[in-house]
């Protein structure tokens, strides 16, 4: 199998596998008192460091959740008016069906302008993603955290996407909350971490004494140490596996071109591993089942709407007609893809591509 869907979900590393399952064997409740509590305790405290070094944020600042979509709804005030842009992960749009929706560029990146001027004099938060699931696009996040925060709006950024493709720093991005989701990273799934800068206000999802009163519910303790141990190896790799993935994104869109491809999203900033592309009058469903016919895992789009015959709302945000957007497909690489992978798959694509031309 060739996995080209990282922004999906990635596999363990091997790493990560191993400090996982001894971890298991810590079977202690990290809020004991203890020898067997302190244990579990200190391994989650030890990933806590990892991972808020691989964002630039002090350990007390990092809740973990369940997930990125958790930390992204805990970062959302329940009430109050909020802002987000249109290409926001389901994750975000889904927190909150009142919020104020900014458009984006056909490039794919939130205006200033239009940013600020969607704020209101009783806005509470802004939440606008710093790398996108579909197109990698990246947004001016310590721009429109600064306009934010000089009209006293707190502002969160969903880096579900950007972690360990980019280096991030949280004081620099100025932003108030950041979400991370361990197993676009090389972690496992049912496992995120909301980080919430010291003194920012904030209010529980789920009330308990755990993390420090603001995420109730004893501890994924070998969820935690996975995150963490992923945290590490995605901050010791970040320059080697993001030279690497943009050098493997760029040998596949020059070939996609080559085959006449259309890219979405390419003009803005990205980050290095993501790639949409498009063949005229070809559905990208259709394409992504043929590939994975030859064993080629790629995506039509995010994958909680694909399966569906829904066109993407970030591509029709960045201005596609429908008809348009039914043709992308996300090729998403990783760290652990190769040359060769992506030269079997560009051997591949004029083949399938006549097939489902033929077939139409
Ligand atoms: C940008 C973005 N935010 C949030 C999430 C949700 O993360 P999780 O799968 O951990 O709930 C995803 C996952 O697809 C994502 O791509």
């Amino acid at each position: 199998v060739i996995y080209l869907d990282h922004n999906a979900t990635t596999q363990l590393w091997p790493e990560v596998r191993a400090q996982m399952a001894s971890a298991d064997e810590v079977f202690g409740n990290p809020s004991s008192l203890h020898a067997a509590g302190r244990a579990a305790r200190e391994l989650v405290e030890q990933a806590r460091r990892e991972v808020a070094q691989l964002v630039g944020a002090l350990p007390e600042e990092v809740v973990f959740t369940s997930s990125g979509t958790e930390a992204d709804q805990l970062a959302i005030p329940r009430a109050g008016h909020v802002v987000v842009s249109a290409i926001e992960h389901p994750a975000v749009m889904g927190a909150r069906g009142d919020a104020t929706v900014v458009d984006v560029a056909p490039e794919g990146f939130v205006d200033p302008e239009a940013f600020e001027r969607a704020l209101r004099s009783d806005t509470v938060l802004a939440s606008i993603q710093l790398a996108n699931h579909e197109t990698g696009t990246l947004q001016p996040i310590a721009q429109l955290a600064k306009i934010a925060r000089e009209r006293g709006v707190a502002f969160h950024t969903d880096a579900v996407q950007a972690a360990g493709k980019i280096p991030i720093d949280m004081r620099s991005l100025g932003v108030d909350s950041l979400s991370l989701s361990a197993h676009k990273i090389g972690g496992p799934k049912g496992i995120g971490a909301l980080l919430v800068r010291r003194g920012a206000k904030f209010e529980p999802l789920l009330r308990g004494h755990q993390e420090r009163e603001r995420r109730g519910g004893t501890e994924n303790v070998a969820g935690i140490v996975g995150f963490g141990a992923a945290a590490a190896l995605a901050r010791k790799n970040l320059a080697a596996w993001s030279a690497h993935t943009a050098a493997l994104r760029d040998r596949f869109e020059q070939g996609a071109l080559a085959l006449s491809a259309r890219r979405h999203g390419a003009m803005a900033p990205r980050v290095p591993n993501t790639s949409n592309v498009a063949w005229e009058g070809i559905s990208g469903e259709l394409l992504t089942i043929n590939l994975d016919l030859e064993g080629v895992c790629v995506s039509t789009g995010a994958a909680c709407t694909s399966g569906s015959l829904k066109p993407s709302p970030v591509l029709l945000a960045l201005g596609l007609p429908k008809a348009r957007a039914l043709e992308a497909v996300r090729v998403s690489v990783g760290p652990e893809n190769t040359a060769e992978e992506i030269d079997r798959v560009l051997e591949l694509l004029p083949e399938l591509i006549a097939r489902i031309r033929r077939a139409g």
